[in-house]
């Protein structure tokens, strides 16, 4: 497994920085891509979410999917598959409503509260951890396993300005 050496933390600015880091990483996601997204209620995981669905090229309304686990848009040039975990108790809960076979699909796969399911993310990830500092700025950490997601972070890292 290659995960990156260190973690990468973005400093961001407002939300409509957010949503242009989304749409970068969007641009370059292959299908079968996870993004776990980890940060607490209004952090920007949705926000992020919209510019990934920009990214992809979906013409769909991406908002939080909090009351039905799972929201798929297959507008875009890969299918988006946004799950929201916020209300998830138990990891077997996941495994009994058979998501795991769109975890190991050819859609895009991004997991608000990703944190509430450890042992169900395998060894290819993107983790996006988001911390708030002040009012409006950001701090988004990431940290990759496998070769293709560590491919990501960097890129994301060397276009950031
Ligand atoms: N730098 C920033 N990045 C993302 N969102 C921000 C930022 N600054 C302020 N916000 C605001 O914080 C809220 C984030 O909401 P949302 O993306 O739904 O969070 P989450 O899905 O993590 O609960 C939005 O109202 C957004 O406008
Ligand atoms: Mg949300």
């Amino acid at each position: 497994m290659t995960e990156t050496e260190d973690d990468i933390c973005l400093r961001i600015s407002s939300p409509a920085r957010m949503r242009n880091i989304g749409e970068k990483l969007g641009k370059m996601l292959e299908g079968g891509s996870l993004i776990l997204l980890t940060g607490p209620l209004g952090s920007g995981k949705t926000t992020l979410t919209q510019g990934i669905a920009k990214g992809l090229q979906s013409r769909d309304v991406i908002n939080s999917p909090t009351f039905t686990l799972l929201k798929e848009h297959t507008t875009g040039r890969i299918p988006l598959f946004h799950f929201d975990f916020y209300r998830v108790d138990d990891q077997s809960e996941v495994w009994s409503l058979g998501f795991a076979d769109y975890f190991s699909g050819q859609g895009v796969c991004v997991i608000e509260w990703a944190e509430r399911t450890p042992d169900i993310w395998g060894d290819e990830w993107l983790w996006i951890s988001i911390e708030q500092t002040l009012h409006k700025e950001r701090i988004a950490r990431l940290r990759a396993s496998g070769a293709r997601s560590a491919m990501y972070a960097q890129k994301l890292k060397g276009g950031f300005r």
